[in-house]
């Protein structure tokens, strides 16, 4: 497998978790580790709500040795208060890098000027990650959708190499999409032929092929992997087996795939982050896909506290 060389950072390999928020808290982070991640990335935290020191957005970065290495991704629109959040979790946590969001289409964040709102500002972009690399010391990362016009996006892929991020994440799709519609691998393609920083492709990895076929396509420097990898962490592992041997792995059994759950939800203890409506959400990610599975969802969905649910899924082991 191809490592992966972001600044100083060099990563075992080139498959990087997408930053995805209420999903990719520390536990489901460290199982994606565990399944061969080389990167995992933070759900996005507010620089704003960092300087007002909310403790829920400050906890977004706790990290522990077993999953690094690790970057936090943080939003926001000022650069003064991007760097300051920056060197505050810098110093509190040590990530190996800090990301930028640039992608972002939630109405919540747009309509303050944040996440892909932001990429009808170049130079803005240019401001917040200068102040970012000059101040940190650590690599900074920034990661962006594409616009429809595909020279105003190699502009904005321009301004972030020359502002000093040491890489780029290119999720081909424009923030009127959404998550809908196809990923335009031809404009991923593009921006990576004319960059010579690393450029990471995002977008519709489903599986080994289609991750085969877009690093393949690309010819990007990593791939990074969002909802495929919800409840899945074991995907990590089908990648890599197959990049490296061509070969499939057969689908996780069904012991196995509830092992992972109720080791996310022993992490969650530990780490303090136990609560039902994400343990309900997680039972049903991991339950995803498994046969007959529909009246299991249905009762998963009934439930009133955690202990249920485990229930029904031990039922499931038992039958
Ligand atoms: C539930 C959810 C939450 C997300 N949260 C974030 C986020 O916090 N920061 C970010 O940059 N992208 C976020 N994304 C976008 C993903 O990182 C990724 O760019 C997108 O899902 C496309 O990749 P995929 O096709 O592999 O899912 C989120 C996506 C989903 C589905």
């Amino acid at each position: 497998m191809n490592s992966l060389v972001i600044g100083q950072l060099r990563l075992d390999g080139n498959l990087i978790l997408a930053p995805m928020s209420g999903v990719t808290n520390l536990p489901s982070r460290l199982l994606c580790k565990k399944y061969g991640a080389s990167l995992v990335y933070s759900e996005m935290t507010s620089s704003e709500a960092i300087i007002r020191q909310n403790p829920k957005s400050i906890e977004r970065g706790s990290t522990c040795e077993g999953e690094r290495p690790m970057g936090i991704q943080l939003m926001g629109s000022v650069p003064a208060n991007l760097t300051a959040s920056a060197l505050f979790l810098q110093e509190r946590y040590r990530p190996e890098l800090i990301d930028v969001n640039f992608g972002c289409p939630a109405q919540s964040v747009i309509k303050n000027g944040c996440g892909s709102e932001l990429l009808k500002k170049p130079e803005l972009i240019g401001e917040i990650l200068k102040s970012l690399s000059d101040s940190l010391d650590i690599p900074v990362t920034a990661k962006i959708r594409i616009l429809g016009d595909f020279d105003e996006t190699l502009r904005i892929a321009r301004i972030i190499e020359k502002s000093g991020a040491d890489a780029i994440t290119v999720h081909g799709r424009t923030q009127k999409q959404g998550y809908s519609g196809k990923c335009n691998l031809d404009f991923i393609k593009k921006i990576k032929s004319e960059l010579s920083i690393p450029v990471i492709a995002n977008g519709d990895v489903c599986d080994e092929k289609t991750a085969k076929q877009i690093i393949e396509y690309t010819n990007c420097d990593g791939l990074m992997i969002g909802r495929a990898a919800i409840g899945n962490p074991f995907i990590f592992t089908k990648i890599s087996h197959f990049l490296k041997t061509g070969e499939i792995l057969p689908p996780q059994e069904i012991e196995d795939r509830l092992a992972d759950f109720f080791d996310y939800m022993e992490l969650c203890r530990k780490y303090g982050m136990l609560t039902y409506n994400d343990i309900k959400r997680n039972a049903q990610w991991f339950t995803k896909g498994m046969e007959n599975v529909k009246p299991i969802r249905v009762k998963i969905n009934k439930t009133e506290d955690i202990d249920s649910i485990i229930g029904i899924l031990k039922d499931i082991l038992r039958s």
